[in-house]
Formats: structure tokens, sequence, C-alpha cells
């Protein structure tokens, strides 16, 4: 019999914890009432993933030959858990390309760990959630690169996310934005 070899996936998402600092009405999250993330009437649900769990995932996939890129969240906020430059760390120390997205929050009020996680991480997306006109847009843009110099940055802004029919119409009528 013969034998086909198959490709390793090409990414591995963690979600390290279940929160988020925000609560955007565009975001999957929003109506969720599984227990996972909200409770059955939409408070915020609080956990973690241990940080033995998120490590021996990381030796397991690096142990079967996995040189992929890593993420620590699915549809949470990563920066919001303290734990995640050890993470990032770790990743990286086994040969891992960290990939993640962050709405930039906890890095604006942190600038040390910006510096910290610089090239670190080796992509972010950036989330532009506030901005309301094309001038503010492009100052939030300029203020990342500023502050991100080694890493390679994505921005997520609401009009150009690519999105399921629901949020679409959340996302264009909560902004109007003059191009
Ligand atoms: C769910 S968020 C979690 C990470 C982080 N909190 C953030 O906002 O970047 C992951 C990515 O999904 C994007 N996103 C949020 N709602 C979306 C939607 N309805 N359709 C497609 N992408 C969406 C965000 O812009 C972000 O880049
Ligand atoms: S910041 Fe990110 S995870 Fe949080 S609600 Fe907004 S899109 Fe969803």
């Amino acid at each position: 019999m013969k034998t086909k070899s198959f490709e390793l996936f090409k990414i591995i998402e963690i979600e390290i914890n279940s929160i988020c600092n925000r609560d955007c009405e565009f975001c999957p999250r929003y109506y969720n009432r599984s227990g996972i993330r909200k409770d059955k009437d939409g408070k915020l649900v609080r956990k973690q993933m241990s940080s033995e769990k998120v490590k021996a995932i990381i030796d397991e996939v690096t142990s079967a030959g996995f040189r992929g890129k890593i993420r620590f969240h699915r549809l949470s906020e990563p920066l919001v858990d303290a734990r995640y430059l050890d993470f990032v760390k770790y990743a990286s120390s086994k040969g891992l390309l960290v990939v993640d997205h962050t709405n930039g929050d906890i890095l604006k009020t942190n600038p040390d760990l910006c510096k910290q996680l610089d090239g670190l991480v080796d992509e972010f997306t950036i989330g532009l959630y506030d901005y309301s006109t094309y001038k503010g847009k492009q100052k939030e843009i300029a203020f990342w690169k500023a502050s991100s110099k080694k890493q390679k940055l994505h921005f997520h802004c609401l009009l150009n996310t690519q999105i399921f029919d629901r949020a679409q119409k959340c996302m264009i009528k909560s902004i109007k934005i003059p191009e």
C-alpha cells in the first residue's frame, strides 16, 4: 500500500485567556453566550489556560517538527494576559514565528512592553477601531510605525476587515469614514 505524506498545519492558535478589554459590536465574541467567553447573561467569563498547558502544546508541536506560525488568541485579547511576553519568548526559542493580533490598548499604556515585543513578535496586526476620519486613521498608523520598528505591521480597519454579513452591517452602521 502506498503511503502519502501530508503537510503539517501552517499556524497554531492557542487561546491563552478568555477575556478582552473591549466589547466590539462587530466581533464574533459579542453575542457569545456559550460560557466560553461570556456566560448566558452576557457577563465576561474569566479563564486562563495554565502556563504548563500552553508550553506543553508548544513542546508537542515543535517536537513533531512544526516550525510555522503561532498566535496566542482566537477571540480574545492576548495582551491583557501578563504572561504574554513569557509565552512569546518561549515560542521564539523553539523556532516558531509569532504572528499575532491586538487591539493595541495595552501596548499604548506600556511602552516598555511595546519595545520588548518589537521584533520578538514577528508580525503584529493592529486593530484600528477608534478613528473617525481619514486623518485620524493616518495618525494612528504613524503612531504604530514609530513605536514598532523591527516587526512587520498590518492594520485591521473597520471597513477593510474581511467580514461576514452581520458584522459588516454593524461596522458600516457604526462608523462613517470620509476618504
Ligand atoms: C477577534 S480579534 C482578537 C485579537 C484582538 N482583540 C484584536 O482585536 O485584534 C482577531 C482579529 O479578528 C478581527 N475581527 C474582529 N471582528 C471580525 C469580523 N467580524 N470579521 C472578521 N475579522 C474580525 C480583528 O480585527 C482582529 O484583527
Ligand atoms: S478588541 Fe478584538 S477580541 Fe476584543 S471585542 Fe474587539 S475585535 Fe473582539
